[in-house]
């Protein structure tokens, strides 16, 4: 039987998961062996982990019965929520509170707690500057995960609390890329001022929080932040520009204004912005690029990302007849 430690890994399917798993699998000599979880094993992305050598689970973080069978015999966890799927705050710390009650039951050793800021540490919501959503939160998506620290740690589950940050692959997978504006220019658009705004390729979260797990208990109860760099929206489009060999501006609009796109959930990120543009300093001082890398040695800056990325981007342009 093999000696490996076992990690539970939730969204194995997804961005953040996916990271750690390939990365687990990657190194075959470090210790661990992945345990992905996925809602559906015949699914062609849980086949392909299946195939990489993963085991592949099924598990809904909505069945506490199905996380409890997922976290059976492990080592650790690496627990994320997936907001978006449902853009409810209230399910999403339910399912937090979940997997810490499954994790505190198998008696894991290590969890990783894929979070955020509670914002209303910052910005309470008597703070008119950032508009109140739902009537108790700031940044929905934020708070929920902020919130759900508690869960884990009332249970003395031994957890890291891993802040991640901004995916540059929003460029690619949400919307986000250059669009050309009225006057036919290129553009990117974000509310953050000339504030830098920290961010990373997806693929290097997991590849941290492997970094995390091979430091035994040395991350256990604190909160780390990681992000591959901090960039403005002027410094991202100039990347842009030279990547696509044409100008690329950014459109810094208020965050009012990024409230009304009308995308599901616009309101929410408006105010993500908001708080990352006015309490900057913090923001950023919470995540380090430098100890980023001490995790994961191939971490990514902007442009490196930009540039292993080029043909996807390339297609995007081209599909959008940009
Ligand atoms: N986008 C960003 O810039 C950003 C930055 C920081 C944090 N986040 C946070 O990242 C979280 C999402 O993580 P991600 O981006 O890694 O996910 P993702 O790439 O969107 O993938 C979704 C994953 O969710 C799994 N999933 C969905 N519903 C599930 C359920 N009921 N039970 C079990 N698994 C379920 C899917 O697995 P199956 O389909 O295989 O079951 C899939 O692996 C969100 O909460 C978001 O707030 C996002």
């Amino acid at each position: 039987m093999s000696e490996n430690k076992i990690i539970s890994v939730f969204g194995a399917t997804g961005a953040q998961g996916g990271g750690l798993v390939r990365a687990i699998l990657r190194d075959p000599q470090g210790g661990f062996s992945a345990r992905a979880v996925t809602r559906d094993i015949n699914s062609d992305k849980a086949k392909e982990l299946a195939r990489m050598g993963a085991e592949v689970v099924a598990a809904d973080i909505d069945d506490p019965a199905s996380i409890k069978k997922a976290f059976d015999g492990a080592y650790g966890a690496y627990c994320v929520t997936f907001f978006w799927a449902h853009f409810s705050p209230e399910k999403e710390m339910a399912e937090a509170q979940a997997m810490a009650s499954a994790a505190k039951n198998a008696v894991l050793k290590h969890v990783i707690w894929s979070t955020l800021e509670d914002t209303r540490k910052w910005s309470p919501l008597s703070d008119e500057r950032i508009p109140t959503l739902h009537g108790k939160y700031k940044v929905p998506h934020f708070d929920a995960k902020g919130e759900s620290n508690h869960f884990f740690t009332d249970l003395g589950v031994p957890t890291t609390f891993l802040l991640t940050s901004f995916y540059w692959d929003n460029f690619i997978y949400f919307g986000m890329s250059p669009q050309k504006g009225p006057d036919g220019k290129l553009g990117i658009t974000f509310p953050m001022g000339d504030k830098p705004l920290p961010g990373i390729a997806a693929e290097d979260i997991g590849k941290c929080a492997y970094g995390i797990f091979k430091r035994g208990g040395e991350f256990i109860g604190k909160t780390v932040g990681i992000e591959g760099e901090s960039v403005t929206g002027a410094q991202m489009a100039s990347a842009f520009s030279g990547l696509l060999g044409q100008e690329v501006r950014y459109n810094d609009i208020p965050p009012a204004a990024y409230r009304s796109l009308g995308f599901p959930g616009a309101d929410d990120l408006g105010n993500m912005f908001q708080f990352k543009r006015d309490f900057n300093d913090y923001f950023c001082g919470a995540r380090s690029a430098a100890f980023s890398k001490s995790l994961n040695p191939e971490l990514q800056d902007f442009k490196t990302w930009l540039l292993n990325n080029k043909s996807a981007i390339f297609k995007l342009q081209s599909a959008a007849g940009e």
